[in-house]
Formats: structure tokens, sequence, C-alpha cells
């Protein structure tokens, strides 16, 4: 039986082995090797605090995702896949690691903070 997420490690390995499937997919992998060069040292203790934040609200990240991704469209338009395909690398790494209560809600923060940043970004458009 697989652990649920309870600590600041469970989420660094949660986002480090995320990661490093990101890194080589070839749906999404380039956007943070090649259009973004992602700097991983600043990059990954960001993540770990965004989704410490998002599971255990300790108030550890007050950046803005969205805007952030809609400047990432503005260099490099994303697309229905490669929002699919996020979600599904990020489920899928969930999954392989862990289960209950605090899995099941990272992955539905996951496709839910995803959703609603397709259709800002796809379809509105934030600050344009
Ligand atoms: C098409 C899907 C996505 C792509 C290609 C993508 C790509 C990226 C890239 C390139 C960065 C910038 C890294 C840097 O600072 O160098 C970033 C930052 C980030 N991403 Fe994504 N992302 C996607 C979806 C998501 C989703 C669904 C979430 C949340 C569930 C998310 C959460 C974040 C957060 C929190 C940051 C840090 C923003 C900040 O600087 O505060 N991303 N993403």
């Amino acid at each position: 039986m697989k652990k649920d997420i309870s600590t600041r490690e469970d989420i660094e390995l949660l986002v480090r082995t995320f990661y490093e499937k990101v890194k080589t997919d070839p749906v999404i992998g380039h956007i943070f090797t090649t259009v973004v060069k992602v700097n991983w040292a600043k990059h990954l203790p960001v993540m770990f605090d965004f989704w410490e934040n998002t599971l255990f609200y300790t108030g550890t990240y007050s950046g803005n995702p969205m805007i952030s991704h809609q400047r990432l469209h503005n260099l490099f338009p994303l697309n229905e896949e490669h929002f699919n395909r996020w979600v599904l690398l990020f489920t899928t790494t969930v999954d392989e690691l862990f289960e209950g209560e605090k899995a099941l809600l990272a992955k539905q923060r996951a496709l839910s903070i995803s959703t609603v940043m397709r259709i800002k970004i796809l379809h509105q458009g934030i600050g344009k």
C-alpha cells in the first residue's frame, strides 16, 4: 500500500519526479528545455512552495501562475494538447508514488487549475 502525501519531502519527491518526466516528454518537454530554458534550481523550490500551499494551505506561495502562463503563451502558443499532457504526466506521477486523500486532492487541483488556466489563456486572454 502506498502512503499519502504528508510532508514537504513527499512534495519534493512528487515535484522532482514529475519534472523528470516533463523534461524528456515529446509533447511538452521542449517548452521547458528550449523555449524557456528553465533554471531548475530556481523553479523547483517555487513549485515545492506552490504544491505545499495548494495541499496544506501553508501560505508559502504568493505568485500568480495565470499571469506567468499567459506570458508563456504569448512567447509560445500553448494548446489543448499541451495542457492535457501536463495533467496526464502529473496525475500519473501522483498515482505512481502516493495514494490517499491528499494524493486525490493534488490530482483534482492540477485538473481544476489547468482547466481554468486553459480557458483563461486560450479563450479569453488575460490582460489583452
Ligand atoms: C501546458 C501546460 C503547462 C506548461 C507548458 C507550463 C510551463 C511552465 C513554465 C515554462 C514555467 C516557468 C518556469 C520558470 O520560471 O522558468 C511554469 C511555471 C509555473 N507553472 Fe506551469 N506550465 C503548464 C501548466 C501548469 C499548471 C496546470 C499548473 C498548476 C496546476 C502550473 C503551475 C506553475 C507554477 C506555480 C509556476 C511558477 C510560476 C511563478 O513563477 O510563480 N503550470 N510553467
